[in-house]
């Protein structure tokens, strides 16, 4: 078969999932404020056996609830953004991230180190799209090292090309692992949809720029993250 010709039946197949996921989240928020009713009713009336009841249907809303998020991070995927590029000095980008996690980096006891390349010019990106991107990267370090640890952030740019390192001393993965990370629905994480690096990828990969993933086990992360200086037209 050509590639045209796969390419075409993928994109049907994609279509018609983002269309089954789209008839899955209707149903899905009705029984999930349905959950959360009874589960009121059942607080408020101790007397129908709700000691029993109550973990049972507890349970069934955390299931829907993850059903959910799953139903939506599928459809964030299949629908690939626009891109609304602006000039941005990509260090400043880098910064903003920083005040916005250091309170979940506070509460877990970790340490963001931050290195930036003073010299780096304006960068085109979508600046809410990168900070997605850039934040599952950083989430995930955090996830990693629940005992505390360092994310190390580093820039360095020149005149094609910003580069950005994620190093966490967090527990690595194995190789097996690392080659899967960036697809969709891989998760090792329990609750975890393994959506968070597919979107990653796919938002530095519109840009004209890639994302990489390098690991052991017991020696932490790095995922490297190129952009294109001149945006996605330049490449
Ligand atoms: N910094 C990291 N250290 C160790 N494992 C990681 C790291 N980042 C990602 N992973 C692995 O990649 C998987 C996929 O990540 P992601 O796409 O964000 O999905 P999720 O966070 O929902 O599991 C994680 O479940 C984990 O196994
Ligand atoms: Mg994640």
């Amino acid at each position: 078969m050509s590639d045209v010709q796969d390419g075409n039946r993928l994109s049907q197949w994609g279509a018609l999932a983002a269309g089954l996921a789209h008839e899955i989240k209707n149903p899905l928020s009705t029984m999930n404020i349905s959950l959360q009713l009874l589960e009121e009713d059942l607080r408020e009336r101790p007397q129908v056996g709700s000691a029993k009841l109550l973990p049972r249907v507890e349970l069934l809303t955390s299931e829907v609830q993850r059903l959910q998020r799953i139903v939506s991070d599928f459809l964030k995927l299949a629908k690939a953004p626009e891109l609304d590029l602006k000039e941005r000095d990509p260090n400043t980008l880098v910064e903003s991230i920083q005040t916005f996690v250091l309170p979940e980096f506070e509460r877990q006891s970790g340490d963001l180190a931050i290195q930036l390349d003073r010299g780096a010019r304006p960068i085109r990106v979508d600046p809410d799209l990168v900070r997605q991107a850039l934040l599952n990267i950083i989430r995930n370090a955090l996830q990693a090292m629940p005992d505390g640890g360092t994310l190390t952030i580093h820039t360095v740019a020149s005149d094609e090309v910003f580069r950005l390192d994620f190093i966490d001393t967090g527990g690595g993965m194995d190789a097996g692992v690392c080659s899967r990370v960036f697809d969709g629905f891989f998760s090792t994480r329990p609750g975890g949809t393994g959506i968070g690096l597919a979107i990653t990828r796919q938002i530095i990969q519109l840009h004209g720029g890639d994302v990489v993933c390098d690991s052991a086990l017991g020696r932490g992360s790095r995922f490297t993250v190129t952009l294109p200086v001149g945006g996605p037209e330049s490449t």
